[in-house]
């Protein structure tokens, strides 16, 4: 058995594997395919509706009665100024004119809330194992509900100072999100990219400031960066990357086709797909705008007018302003199911650490 099993404890599960929350790609299937394996699915809410979510939640019930993490946003929201939307949309004005768009047209494409009241009631109602957050933690009261509804509370930290603010606000257990990580950084106390660190540096530092468990995530995409994880003090790990390559995650053809050729492709961390840094393989948008771009509107802001420029885009077989999120170990991962992803990751962390 494992050795350390806080985590396993703490959320009722066979093996300290969580499935790394991915708003756009995360599915009802991919959180079915990793409980039912012995890891910690999940359910990435950030870009559905609480009536989606919901649909969702009944989709796993029907699959699945282990436990499921749900996942959630919890930045201030942004109001973005007429004058900043219109500076963006003019820096994006060549690809509006390339694509035959109307830069003017308002973008329909789904936004990013932070949890809220509505949320928190549902979250009441389904009572799972496992809420998380990405970006600090909600409000106090609405984080003491979700435990007196016996939700065990996880959010990512980038840093010490992050991972010591969460405990002390309550988290159950805390995600430390080093700089390989694909996706949105989930820095909350400091917008300064140099106060980042990476996962082999951050996990140690981590596990020894907090009392809580801590769950390594950032570049873990095959048995001996689990392993490694486990050695550096953390109790769990959290796999985001490597499950993109499996059919149950929901990936764009561009994506997937990014993602195919992540061998040869570098990662970079940019602001410009929705405002806030976020790591994600290079295409042509980052070289031109970024990958970091003063011109970005606060997030989610910047993701509308990107929406419509991406849809035109991919519609033409194009990924040049496709967000394809990714890790630094995006080379490492191959595709294959969600299922033996799980026991891979698993069978081969186990025969490393030469537990039974
Ligand atoms: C496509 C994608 C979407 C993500 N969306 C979320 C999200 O909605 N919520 C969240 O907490 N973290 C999100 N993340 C960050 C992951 O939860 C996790 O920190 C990261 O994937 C771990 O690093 P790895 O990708 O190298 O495994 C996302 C990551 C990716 C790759």
């Amino acid at each position: 058995m494992w050795k350390n099993t806080r985590f396993t404890d703490l959320v009722g599960v066979e093996h300290p594997l969580m499935l790394a929350p991915m708003a756009g790609p995360g599915t009802a299937a991919l959180a079915i395919a990793v409980s039912e394996a012995g890891g910690l699915g999940g359910l990435p809410c950030a870009m559905l509706t609480p009536e989606q979510v919901e649909r969702e939640f009944n989709l796993i019930i029907n699959k699945t009665k282990k436990p499921i993490n749900f996942n959630f946003f919890c930045h201030l929201p942004n109001v973005i100024s007429e004058e900043a939307d219109r500076q963006w949309r003019q820096r994006l004005a060549p690809y509006f004119a390339e694509y035959g768009l109307d830069p003017a047209a308002p973008s329909t494409a789904p936004s990013r809330n932070p949890f809220g009241e509505e949320m928190c009631r549902l979250m009441e109602a389904i009572r799972p194992k496992v809420v998380s957050f990405h970006f600090g933690l909600p409000d106090a009261a609405l984080v003491a509900r979700l435990k007196q509804a016996g939700c065990r509370i996880l959010s990512s930290a980038t840093t010490v100072a992050e991972a010591r603010w969460l405990e002390a606000r309550g988290a159950d257990a805390i995600i430390a999100q080093g700089y390989e990580a694909g996706g949105h950084r989930g820095m909350f106390l400091s917008d300064d990219l140099a106060t980042q660190v990476g996962t082999f540096s951050l996990v140690p530092q981590v596990a020894d400031a907090v009392s809580v468990p801590v769950i390594a995530a950032g570049g873990i995409a095959d048995g001996r960066g689990f392993a490694a994880a486990l050695v550096l003090g953390a109790s769990a790990v959290s796999v985001g990357t490597a499950y993109l390559f499996t059919p149950e995650a929901k990936v764009v053809a561009p994506y997937r086709a990014a993602l195919a050729k992540a061998g040869e492709t570098p990662t970079a961390i940019t602001n410009i797909m929705t405002g806030r840094p976020a790591r994600g393989l290079v295409n042509r948008f980052i070289r031109d705008v970024g990958p970091l771009s003063p011109d970005a509107p606060a997030f989610p802001h910047a993701a509308g007018a990107v929406a419509q420029v991406r849809a035109a885009a991919e519609a033409a077989g194009s990924g040049d302003f496709t967000a394809s999120w990714a890790g630094q170990s995006a080379a490492l991962a191959r595709p294959t199911g969600a299922a033996e992803l799980t026991r891979d990751l698993v069978r081969n962390c186990r025969s490393i650490m030469g537990v039974d």
